[in-house]
């Protein structure tokens, strides 16, 4: 009898999703739930089934139970006025759930500790939902917020990551080799030594777009509440807490450096 813990990975099917899915199913202790809107969707991999769903608690719960899952993975990447409903339910299945007592929402972000409310829809969406998540705290659900800046997938040529990319989002293209410097300049961004051809937006530039957020939103504005974020430094994770959380909940894991990441890549053949 399979004796694998089930993951559910509401929103699995997408970018994030496929990475998570496929780290997890390698590893024998794990069988994985996907839960979609999609009513046709047919899992690519093993060790996985597929549920469709609505998110409404009554739905989500009834999931849960179904498949005795022990931890929810919110991957869900929606617009602002879905997130908190979707992740609300999410929440509420488990806690009525007698099984699912761990859950991480769709966070995967930046600094929440000094910036919360950057990206500057998170206020309206995952800001609110923290709140929820602290409320929970007389029961026993478990729950984590996962935040580390950028993806480092954005470095690579389109076709050898999942992540989809959305044209100005990510400052560097390195199909183009060419870099948007955001900002005055001064603001610490680190990438390669590589010399980029370089385009600017001064921050002038990104209080203007950012000043018709509100008014005007459109996916111009969805560019520069990215901006803004990148130039305030919220992107990036305190060197100090990273370290101590690094220790604390990542011990026993090596973690390669650039150099053994490149020589990897080049010995599996990915260069
Ligand atoms: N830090 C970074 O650099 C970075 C970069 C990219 C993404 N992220 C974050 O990572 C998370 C996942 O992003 P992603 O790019 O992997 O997302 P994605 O592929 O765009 O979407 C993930 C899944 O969300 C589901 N979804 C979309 N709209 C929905 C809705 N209205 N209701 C319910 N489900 C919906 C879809 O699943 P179905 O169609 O199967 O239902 C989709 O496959 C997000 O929180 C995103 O903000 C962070």
């Amino acid at each position: 009898m399979d004796k694998s813990e089930v993951i559910v990975l509401a929103g699995g099917t997408g970018d994030l999703g496929r990475y998570l899915h496929e780290e997890l199913i390698k590893d024998g202790s794990y069988t994985v739930a996907l839960l979609t809107r999609k009513t046709d969707y047919s899992p690519s991999l093993p060790r996985t089934t597929v549920h469709q769903t609505e998110y409404t608690e009554s739905s989500v719960l009834s999931i849960l139970d179904e498949t005795s899952a022990t931890a929810l993975i919110s991957l869900i990447r929606c617009d602002g006025n879905e997130y908190l409903p979707i992740h609300t339910a999410l929440v509420k299945a488990c806690l009525q759930s007698e099984t699912c007592k761990r859950f991480i929402p769709s966070e995967w972000a930046g600094n929440i500790e000094t910036f919360p409310h950057l990206l500057r829809s998170y206020a309206h969406t995952r800001a609110p939902l923290r709140d929820i998540l602290k409320a929970t705290a007389p029961s026993d659900l478990k729950w984590t917020l996962v935040n580390f800046g950028w993806f480092m997938e954005y470095f690579l040529p389109e076709e050898k990551s999942y992540m989809k990319r959305i044209p100005g989002e990510f400052p560097v293209d390195p199909m183009a080799w060419t870099y948007t410097v955001r900002g005055t300049g001064d603001e610490p961004q680190g990438w390669t030594y590589r010399p980029f051809k370089r385009s600017y937006r001064s921050l002038e530039d990104i209080a203007a777009s950012m000043a018709e957020y509100d008014t005007n939103p459109g996916p111009q504005s969805d560019i520069a509440e990215l901006e803004e974020w990148t130039v305030t430094g919220a992107t990036a994770c305190p060197k100090d807490t990273t370290l101590r959380q690094r220790e604390k909940y990542f011990s026993g894991i090596r973690f390669l450096t650039i150099a053994e990441m490149l020589r990897k890549a080049e010995v599996d053949g990915h260069l």
